[in-house]
């Protein structure tokens, strides 16, 4: 039993492997958030100290206890308007106006799994998930709130969301629903976040968590280039390698906000979930809103521990397992060898040079549609450009299978260009309000997936191009920020529900496309990541991590992106020198092992390489295919603290059974008359000896991981080393 409720003290304690989370019944029915730690016996509600503090109120029935009071108690779902003066999880504006919710526990169910939120990605049940559902209601409102507990023992990690009723006969305006509001009573902490931008996605950044606080979060209709869905809080002195850390992510891939503050008392909040600015939901009566679900998990074991109950989830419980985690095909994508100048014949030159070398499968991007002959044209009209191609879908599919290689094709499904007879026959599918000029982006607008004809229009013109070929994998991509956002389908009452509905409607449309076609692969993308989330993750099994394919760039992208996320879902391919985007070049063999961190590939014009470029490549395929389930199902640890390094980035795998690991360095910046790059190991048995493999050296996991192993000295910029070692 992963749940249980104490009757007496009235305390819910919800254990997994390492960890414990605890909750109490408190006066009034207020829901007390007790504990959030490592495993420990007994309960905690002694920490819960009652103190007077000026300008605290106090609930009405329980006046005369003047430390009893909402300002100051550690909450598990904060109400708003009653005193309560820290953020709120949720907000509430009741027909007659009236602003204030205030919730108390009015009952409880423990049960076996868990179920499926309608519409929305979640995390899939383990064998062991129990779920607990506590009831708090506002009877005033006629507000019913259900927070939900699924428990994954064995993973450590607990998911939780948010239902809210309305059991009244009037309308309720949802103004905010969080899915995460967690108090930690005392104590300092850390908070990373990860920030970025197009072309350098999810860096971490790390500050002390101030009275004042933080809030980041994404406006922009996804989840973001800018601030990803996902903190980690941290003990001061955490690091890599050791220290208490804490992990809240969202599975959702629309706006969302993070808020993180000190309290007078120095108790500590975190609330996250759905960004309310661009969010109003009118709730009729006998109506329920489902929150999107977050992943919680706490580890003692630095970042890296963190890192992997994350990876471990997403990979076992989020991913849908009927993907491999490795090896995925080793694709090459048309898009930098070629951009939007192609036909069929330069497309399978492409195929025949790359099977030659050992890819597997070929991805036309972007421009063999409509009349796109650059981005200002034809989104929306899904309709194979032949006369560019010089040939049907069909054929140039059979050319590429005949090659024995899969084949991927391009869309952006939500998205329409002003240029397209999508858009001259239908105007109002696009977001934009009345009478006034949309922004644009990229030339384009965006599509209203609110709506079910849209939805239904864009399914049936996908399928017929995916009926019309034999098509393996499809990129979706998503390339601006949504702006203008009035759908000509929703009354002028519920525009503000369309985010999030827009959300709804892109997961609809994933969901049918899945349904149809089953054993299509999809790899998620906006503009690169902006759109990396786990939420995507749950219909895409893999998502391109960053359009910067800059080997040195991606260091530091791929570093960021693995706080959260697994290795096994990082699209990373190997691109042409100078490098495309950053003027960049560095070592073929450097580019391997960046990309080899991912979903191996190539975006590249296979047929300029050199033939000593075609042997490095060959060898490179065949060092993926030996090494896809370490670097995919290993344990993965940065070996290069959170600050990063300026001269070089190192990190490893260890595999399940810690009989193999794969230990990787690339320099960034030589030294003249420097010292040899130093790491600890990480993950080893301490108790065996590993070889390094092509070498008679040898030394014990314990002494690689306390002493350490330093790197042959390297010789140039953007020198890149992978070390193998294997137990004896
Ligand atoms: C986005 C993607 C790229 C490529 C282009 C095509 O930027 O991230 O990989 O597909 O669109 O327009």
């Amino acid at each position: 039993m992963s749940i249980r409720f104490n009757s007496e003290t009235r305390v819910f304690s919800l254990t997994t492997a390492n960890t414990l989370y605890q909750m109490q019944i408190g006066q009034a029915g207020v829901l007390l958030h007790l504990f959030y730690g490592p495993q420990a016996t007994g309960e905690m509600d002694y920490l819960v100290r009652l103190q007077d503090r000026g300008f605290s109120g106090n609930i009405y029935e329980l006046a005369s206890q003047r430390g009893y009071s909402l300002d100051t108690l550690p909450q598990e779902y904060s109400g708003s308007g009653v005193g309560d003066y820290r953020a709120p999880a949720v907000q509430v504006r009741a027909e007659n106006g009236s602003r204030s919710v205030d919730l108390r526990y009015a009952g409880h169910e423990i049960t076996p799994g868990r179920e499926r939120p309608q519409g929305l990605p979640y995390v899939r049940p383990a064998e062991d998930t129990e779920t607990l559902t506590i009831t708090l209601t506002d009877p005033v409102l006629g507000l019913r709130v259900q927070l939900k507990y699924h428990v994954f023992p064995a993973q450590d990690v607990i998911v939780r969301s948010a239902r809210l009723i309305n059991d009244s006969n009037r309308p309720l305006r949802l103004e905010k629903a969080a899915t995460v509001c967690l108090d930690f009573l005392y104590g300092d902490l850390d908070v990373i976040h990860f920030h970025g931008r197009h072309n350098m996605e999810r860096l971490p950044e790390r500050q002390r968590v101030s009275h004042g606080g933080l809030q980041v979060g994404s406006r922009r209709g996804m989840s973001s280039h800018h601030h990803n869905p996902f903190v980690i809080l941290c003990a001061p002195h955490a690091t890599e390698r050791q220290g208490e850390c804490y992990g809240s992510m969202l599975v959702y891939s629309g706006n969302h906000l993070e808020e993180v503050e000190k309290d007078q008392g120095g108790t500590i909040r975190l609330v996250s979930g759905i960004h309310p600015e661009e969010f109003s939901w009118l709730l009729a009566p006998g109506e329920d809103f489902q929150t999107p679900e977050a992943i919680l998990s706490f580890s003692a074991q630095g970042l890296n521990g963190l890192s992997r109950n994350y990876h471990r989830i997403l990979r076992e419980q989020v991913i849908d397992k009927k993907y491999p985690q490795g090896p995925r095909p080793v694709l090459i994508n048309s898009w930098e060898a070629a951009y939007f100048d192609f036909d069929a014949e330069k497309i399978l030159g492409f195929a025949r040079a790359a099977r030659q070398m050992g890819m597997e499968m070929l991805v036309l991007d972007d421009g063999w549609f409509g009349k796109r002959n650059n981005d200002t044209t034809s989104l929306g009209d899904w309709v194979v450009n032949e006369q560019k191609l010089g040939c049907s879908m069909g054929a140039l599919s059979e050319g590429v299978h005949a090659l024995g290689m899969k084949f991927g094709l391009w869309f952006e499904p939500e998205m329409i260009s002003e240029d397209s007879d999508l858009y001259r026959a239908h105007p109002d599918w696009a977001l934009q309000d009345p009478g006034r000029k949309p922004n644009v982006s990229r030339n384009q607008l965006v599509l209203d997936m609110t709506r079910e004809d849209v939805g239904e229009y864009i399914f049936q013109a996908m399928c017929a191009v995916l009926d019309s070929a034999q098509i393996e994998y499809v990129k979706w991509d998503f390339n601006r920020s949504i702006a203008n956002s009035y759908s000509h389908a929703l009354p002028a009452d519920r525009q503000g529900e369309l985010a999030h509905r827009f959300i709804l409607g892109t997961y609809r449309l994933l969901s049918r496309l899945l349904e149809r076609y089953p054993d299509l692969m999809i790899e998620g993308c906006s503009g690169g990541g902006g759109r990396f989330d786990a939420g995507m993750l749950f219909y895409c099994p893999q998502i391109w991590c960053s359009d910067d394919t800059d080997a040195i760039e991606r260091l530091e992208i791929q570093r960021g992106t693995s706080y959260g996320y697994p290795v096994s879902a990082m699209g990373a391919h190997v691109s042409a020198c100078p490098n495309h985007q950053s003027g960049r070049s560095v070592p073929l063999s450097t580019r391997g092992i960046v990309a080899q961190s991912g979903t191996f590939g190539y975006e590249l014009n296979p047929e300029k390489l050199t033939e000593e470029e075609r042997e490095e490549v060959r060898r490179q395929i065949q060092d993926y295919h030996r090494y896809a389930e370490l670097i995919a199902q290993g344990d993965y640890f940065r070996l290069t603290e959170l600050d990063g390094n300026p001269d070089w980035e190192a990190w490893m795998f260890v595999s399940p059974d810690r009989k193999e690991a794969l230990v990787n360095l690339v320099i960034r910046h030589i030294r003249t008359n420097g010292t040899f790059p130093f790491v600890r190991l990480q993950g080893l048995d301490p108790d065996r000896e590993y070889q390094l493999e092509g070498t008679d050296f040898s030394a014990t996991g314990a002494a690689l991981m306390a002493g350490g192993f330093a790197f042959p000295m390297p010789r140039w910029d953007y020198e890149g080393k992978q070390l193998h070692w294997i137990a004896k």
